[in-house]
């Protein structure tokens, strides 16, 4: 199998140390504090032209075809406004342009701010201008239940609130990456759980359109201290855990876990399993070989896993896991995000031919 072409390295721009204003008609992103490089990189190899904003946030002339792995969030820009106006005067001008632009139907409003430390102290502001701007739009076009959106046919309105400038923009909700306001999708750290880990395991699965259930059987390799393991029994699956270290010693003892003591390159399973779960911390070229090879030989039929991604250039690295899970490994409809609980990794999932 030729491997795949990496385009050449990407001249990346300084960040604006104050946001700039956007253009209507043009895409907004924003993504981890650190990664605007990444999320700039990987637009400009997919043609889609883009600019510097500010912290964390990206424009684009175009949407790609593949939603960018490092973006959180992305909505079409309908209107940049100064913010020297008068809280009063932006939210009139914003529900103007809402109600302008926005086709008739269910609309979910929401406000964030840019995730730096400069965007943070701006919370209150954003909250005060959601209100604003909320009432000012007519109640039986608000929908309050976010979950519902993507169902109701619902379109998602952001509000960016960012130093010096309120960006408004909006996305069909069938089509949005996330429905948290500026992709921040906090997962609930539940008492019992023992690991940051499985914040992340939630978020992926959340966004899966179904999930390991009842009775199924998920392999977790990398598992140790437990915390995907605990999450996937806790909804009922069977889990063989595979890892040379210690699960924490109440689930070493919970009769739907089974504990492989071994690296995940030795193991081999006895049946197919329903689902893989990988949270490997090794190399990304090496666990995708790996994943690859559970998919040529048919031994899941659904995968998560998270890419660990500690080195500088991140996007030829995804580029070549990409090519080795679909090309090698035969998986099929792969995402790859990095989740907001994702920090120098990213999440794909994928599934086998039905
Ligand atoms: C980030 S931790 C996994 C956390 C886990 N998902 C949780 O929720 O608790 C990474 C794990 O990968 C394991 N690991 C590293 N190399 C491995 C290998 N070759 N086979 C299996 N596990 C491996 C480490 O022992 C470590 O426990």
């Amino acid at each position: 199998m030729p491997l795949p072409a990496i385009p050449p390295r990407v001249k990346i721009p300084p960040i604006p140390a104050a946001t700039l204003p956007s253009q209507p008609g043009r895409w907004l992103w924003t993504c981890r504090a650190g990664f605007e490089p990444h999320l700039f990189e990987e637009l400009e190899w997919a043609g889609a032209s883009p600019r510097m904003l500010g912290e964390v946030l990206v424009e684009s002339e175009k949407r790609p075809p593949e939603p960018p792995v490092f973006a959180r969030t992305g909505i079409r820009v309908q209107a940049s406004l100064p913010a020297e106006q008068s809280p009063e005067q932006l939210a009139e001008s914003i529900a103007a342009r809402v109600a302008e632009t926005v086709p008739a139907g269910l609309l979910v409003l929401q406000a964030f701010t840019p995730d730096s430390p400069a965007g943070n102290r701006m919370a209150d502001e954003a909250d005060a201008l959601l209100e604003a701007v909320r009432a000012r739009l007519p109640a039986d076009r608000l929908l309050e239940e976010t979950w519902r959106a993507r169902e109701a046919g619902a379109t998602l309105v952001e509000l960016c609130v960012a130093p010096g400038v309120v960006l408004v923009g909006s996305v069909p909700a069938r089509e949005a990456l996330s429905l948290s306001p500026g992709g921040r999708q906090r997962m609930r750290r539940s008492g019992d759980s023992p690991s940051r880990a499985a914040m992340k395991l939630e978020e992926a699965l959340v966004n899966l359109p179904f999930e390991p259930g009842r009775g199924e059987v998920c392999v977790d390799l990398g598992a140790a201290p437990g915390g995907w393991t605990q999450r996937l029994v806790a909804r009922g699956a069977r889990v063989i855990a595979v890892d040379p270290a210690k699960l924490m010693p109440e689930l070493a003892r919970q009769p739907r876990v089974e504990h492989i003591q071994e690296s995940a390159f030795a193991y081999s399973p006895e049946e197919p399993a329903d689902w893989l779960f990988c949270d490997m911390a090794w190399r990304p070229l090496e666990v995708a070989q790996l994943l690859a090879k559970w998919g040529r030989r048919g031994w899941a039929s659904h995968l998560v896993a998270n890419i660990k991604l500690p080195m500088k250039d991140k996007n030829p690295i995804l580029v070549r896991v990409r090519h080795i899970l679909t090309q090698e490994g035969g998986w099929q409809g792969l995402t790859m995000r990095q989740l907001y609980h994702d920090r120098d990794e990213v999440t794909v999932t994928a599934h086998k031919a039905i």
